[in-house]
């Protein structure tokens, strides 16, 4: 299928999506029975993710949207990251991070680092997708969805260059 100027062929169908969402809602409602966790899910890429786990969770969960925002910083070198929308207190709250993909796992670092300093109870972070290639991150992540190769994908809220996260399905660059 083209997206925008690129060919991708599909990696994970509809049923296979669905099957994995409830699953890890299974186990997430389980490990969350006695408690009121805080969803945070980060955007853009989390959107359709979380509105379809979410209607598979108990009544006891909220959830909150925020963003990361990245600019250069005048004085220095770095990338200077920014959580930005989170307007709940999360002091002794449980946290669940909720991500589309975890790549090479600088954008959990600092929303972990970032979450942290505010005190919650606890955080664990939920994925979709996970390229396993970083290590640092290998044993904080609590729920994965699928673990897939290093390539692109599209798909299921995930773009390319903004176009595709309305596909149902998820597609590899080919
Ligand atoms: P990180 O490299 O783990 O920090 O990933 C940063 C962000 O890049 C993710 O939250 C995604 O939004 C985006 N990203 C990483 N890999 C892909 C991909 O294969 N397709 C679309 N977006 C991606
Ligand atoms: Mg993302």
């Amino acid at each position: 299928m083209l997206i925008k100027d690129r060919k991708f062929v599909r990696l994970l169908e509809q049923p296979e999506i669905e099957k994995a969402l409830r699953r890890l809602a299974r186990k997430i409602n389980a490990d969350y029975r006695d408690k009121n966790p805080l969803i945070v899910a980060v955007l853009n890429g989390s959107f359709i993710f979380a509105a379809d786990l979410m209607r598979l969770l108990g009544k006891n969960f909220r959830i909150s949207f925020v963003k990361i925002s990245s600019y250069e910083e005048l004085e220095s070198t770095g990338n200077i990251k920014q959580l930005i929308g989170l307007n709940e207190n999360i002091f002794k709250q449980d946290v669940l991070i909720l991500e589309d993909i975890v790549d090479t796992g600088k954008t959990m670092e600092k929303m972990l680092d970032k979450l942290t300093e505010l005190g919650p109870a606890s955080v664990e972070i939920v994925t979709l997708l996970r390229k396993d290639k970083h290590d640092a991150l290998k044993d904080r992540i609590k729920y994965t969805g699928f673990q897939i190769e290093d390539r692109f994908v599209v798909g299921y809220g995930l773009d390319y260059d903004g176009y595709g996260r309305n596909l149902k399905e998820i597609y590899q660059l080919k």
